[in-house]
C-alpha cells in the first residue's frame, strides 16, 4: 500500500501521517496556506510542497498511490464568506482535479474529509446521513458539492461528515482558529475567553485520534460507500466547553461573549450509528481528549 494524504501538513492530516506511516510510504501534497512544515517532522516518505490546483505535482503525487486522503481545503466558514471564490476553487474544483487524477493513477480508493456544516441550520436532531442538507455557507456548499463529486467518481469515494475535530497541534491563533484551542490558549496565558453569541449553540467535539481511525478504515473497507458521519455522539454547549477548560486547566480567566458570526450554526448533534455499524467506534470523551492536549503541550 502507498498513501497520499492532500493537506497533510495541516491539524488532521499531520495526525493521520502518523497512524499510516506503520502501514506503508506517504506522500504529502501541500501548499503551506495553513499547514505547517513542523507537522512532517518523522513523515515516512515525500513532501510534496504544491497546490492540489496545480496538475503537475498533482499527478506526481498521485503516482503510484493506492489510497488517496483528499484533506486539503479551504477549511473556515468566515474565509468561505468573505472569499466564497476562492473556497469554491480550492474545494471544489481542487476535489474534482484530486478525483481525476487519483483514478488516472489507478488508486483504489479516495477518502474526502467532508462536514457536518452540510447539515447547516435544519433542526431535526441528531443528524443522520439521511437527514436534510441546508448548507448554510459557501465552506457548507462546497463540501457538499465535493461529495456528490465522489459519488459520480471513477474510483471508490467515500466522504466523512467530520463533526467539531480537536486535539494537539490545532492552531489556536488566527481569526478563524476553532474554540477548543482558542480556549486552551486564553486559559493559559490568563486571557477572557471569547464565546460568539451566548454559548448555548451545540457541538459535537470529536477527538482527532477518532477521526483519523475513522478516515483508515473508511480507505480500508472497501464495503464503505456513500457518506458517514464522524463524532462522538455527545452534544456540549460552548458555554459548557468553555466551563470544562477552565476546571481542567485549574484557571480563572473570564468568560467573555461576541455578536454570533455569519454562517456559524445553532446547534450540532450527530448520530454515529451508519460508521459504527461498520465496525468503526470513538473512544476519547471529552474531558480525556482535553487531558491528552494539556499532557501533550
Ligand atoms: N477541523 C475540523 O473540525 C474539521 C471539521 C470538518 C471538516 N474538516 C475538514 O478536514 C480537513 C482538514 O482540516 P484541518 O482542520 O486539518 O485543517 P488545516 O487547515 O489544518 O489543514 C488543511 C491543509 O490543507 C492545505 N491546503 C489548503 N489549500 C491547499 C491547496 N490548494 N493545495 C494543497 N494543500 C492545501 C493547508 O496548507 C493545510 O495543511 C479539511 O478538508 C476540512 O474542511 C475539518
Amino acid at each position: 500500500m502507498k498513501f497520499l494524504v492532500t493537506g497533510g501538513a495541516g491539524f488532521i492530516g499531520s495526525h493521520l501521517l502518523r497512524r499510516l506511516s506503520a502501514r506503508g510510504p506517504v506522500t504529502v501534497l501541500d501548499n503551506l496556506s495553513s499547514g505547517k512544515k513542523e507537522n512532517l517532522a518523522g513523515l515516512n516518505g515525500t513532501f510534496l510542497h504544491g497546490s492540489i490546483l496545480d496538475p503537475a505535482p498533482l499527478a506526481e503525487a498521485c503516482a503510484g498511490a493506492t489510497h488517496v486522503f483528499h484533506l486539503a481545503a479551504l477549511v473556515s466558514v468566515p474565509e468561505s464568506v468573505s472569499h466564497p471564490a476562492r473556497c469554491q476553487e480550492i474545494n471544489v474544483e481542487g476535489t474534482r482535479r484530486v478525483l481525476a487524477a487519483a483514478a488516472q493513477a489507478g488508486a483504489r480508493r479516495l477518502v474526502l474529509a467532508s462536514s457536518c456544516a452540510v447539515y447547516g441550520n435544519e433542526p431535526t436532531m441528531p443528524k443522520t446521513e439521511t437527514s436534510p442538507v441546508a448548507p448554510a455557507s459557501p465552506y457548507a456548499e462546497s463540501k457538499l458539492a465535493g461529495e456528490k463529486l465522489c459519488a459520480a467518481a471513477k474510483l471508490p469515494a467515500v466522504a466523512l461528515r467530520f463533526f467539531n475535530v480537536y486535539g494537539p497541534r490545532q492552531d489556536p491563533r488566527g481569526p478563524y482558529a476553532a474554540a477548543v484551542p482558542q480556549f486552551l490558549e486564553a486559559a493559559r496565558i490568563g486571557s477572557p475567553l471569547t464565546i460568539f453569541g451566548d454559548g448555548q449553540q451545540t457541538r459535537d467535539f470529536v477527538f482527532v485520534d477518532d477521526v483519523t481511525a475513522a478516515l483508515e478504515h473508511a480507505a480500508l473497507s472497501p464495503s464503505l460507500s456513500g457518506v458517514y458521519n464522524v463524532a462522538s455522539g455527545h452534544s456540549v454547549s460552548v458555554l459548557r466547553l468553555a466551563e470544562l477548560v477552565l476546571a481542567l486547566t485549574g484557571r480563572r480567566s473570564a468568560i467573555r461573549h461576541a455578536p454570533a458570526r455569519p454562517g456559524d450554526l445553532l446547534h450540532s448533534s450527530a448520530s454515529i450509528e451508519k460508521l459504527r455499524a461498520t465496525g468503526w467506534k470513538p473512544s476519547v470523551d471529552l474531558p480525556t481528549g482535553l487531558q491528552k492536549i494539556l499532557s501533550a503541550a
